[in-house]
């Protein structure tokens, strides 16, 4: 089966074996003859955090297990039981309209909902760890279905326990929990600036805001194929930041974590001079140094390439090392 149309970056990649995966009900069958022909196996969800190569060998579980709803309410919160294969940006509408505010500031995420805990998506301040209640999920190495409470997922900056046991889980649904008390989160410098200041946005009015700031930063991967930042953010001790801050004053960081430093990697990328540079068939896009693009025919080989200089320069300028974000395959 062909997966061009099935990861953001367009890379042309065919899987050996495709199985697509509508109910879990479908998934231990699917393990069992898996685990029987001995094939090595991965998940795809919405295809926007991998780089995929020419080639799948083994099988490969398309996610589209669908469904929505909510599941009870008290006064505190509302719970929501979600379908892996749903939409994230769907969901973030969806819930928008029916009176359940929260993830407007993760709005135009690609993606499902099933791989957004993985990697713990966040934008602007939020992070959907902090909704979540409960995983389902098929734990391969049981060979049964586990709920995961939300301490148990272990979520960090872009990390899970999910991507710490990589080839184990395959997530089937994610229970929300919406806490009826809102309040507007727009501390990050650039949504900040889309309002006066003295503004209490509503929910509705943050959603568009993030929805104007991602489109023009981030390219359409209907247009050019990318998979959004493709590095982390580095996080430093606070000793090396003082030491960096003293030759580059302008130095762009958060103080998100205790006693350490997380830089922007767009800033250090940008000031090794990569913003808008091609290598062959994938460069780095004009408006933000840490998404890489594919503009027609790359590979994962190129793309691989290109990185491995922007990781090179960056050390040899910041003695940062940057990890990549998306998934190798
Ligand atoms: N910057 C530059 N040049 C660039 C890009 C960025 O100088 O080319 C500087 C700017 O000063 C900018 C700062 O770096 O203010 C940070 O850039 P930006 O606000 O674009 O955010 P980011 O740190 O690059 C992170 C997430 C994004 C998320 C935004 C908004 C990571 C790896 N990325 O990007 O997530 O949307 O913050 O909160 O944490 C994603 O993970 O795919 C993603 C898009």
């Amino acid at each position: 089966l062909g997966l061009k149309h099935r990861n953001t970056f367009g890379l042309d990649a065919v899987a050996e074996l495709a199985y697509e995966i509508h109910s879990p009900e479908q998934i231990p069958a699917v393990m069992s003859e898996i685990a029987e022909q001995k094939l090595s196996w991965r998940v795809l969800g919405g295809g926007s955090n991998v780089i995929l190569p020419s080639a799948l060998p083994g099988a490969t579980l398309l996610i589209d297990i669908l469904g929505q709803e909510i599941l009870c309410s008290d006064e505190e919160a509302t719970y929501l039981s979600v379908g892996a294969g749903v939409i994230w940006h769907e969901l973030v509408a969806w819930t928008l309209e029916n009176g359940m505010p929260g993830f407007e500031n993760l709005a135009l995420i690609p993606g499902t909902v099933g791989a957004a805990p993985i990697q713990n998506i966040g934008a602007y301040g939020v992070e959907i760890g902090e909704y979540i209640d409960r995983i389902e999920a098929f734990d391969a190495k049981d060979h049964a279905f586990v709920t995961l409470p939300k301490e148990a997922c272990r979520f960090g900056y872009r990390d899970s326990y999910f991507k710490q046991n990589p080839g184990r889980f395959i997530v089937t649904k994610v229970v929300f929990k919406m806490p009826k008390a809102w309040q507007a989160r727009i501390h990050y410098a650039d949504l900040a600036k889309q309002f006066p200041l003295d503004a209490n946005p509503s929910p509705e009015e943050i959603f568009l805001a993030v929805c104007k700031i991602r489109t023009h930063k981030l390219p359409d991967p209907k247009v050019i194929g990318n998979a959004g930042s493709f590095f982390q953010n580095p996080v430093i001790p606070n000793e090396q930041y003082e030491t960096l801050l003293k030759t580059y004053t302008d130095l762009v960081s958060y103080a998100d974590l205790p006693g350490k430093r997380k830089l922007a990697a767009g800033w250090l990328i940008d000031q090794c001079g990569f913003k808008g540079q091609r290598m062959g068939a994938v460069g780095v896009y004009e408006n933000q140094a840490l998404v890489l693009v594919n503009h027609g025919g790359g590979t994962a080989e190129d793309i691989l390439g290109l990185a491995k200089c922007i990781r090179d320069k960056v050390h040899d300028k910041f003695g940062v090392t940057l990890q990549i974000e998306p998934n190798i395959f």
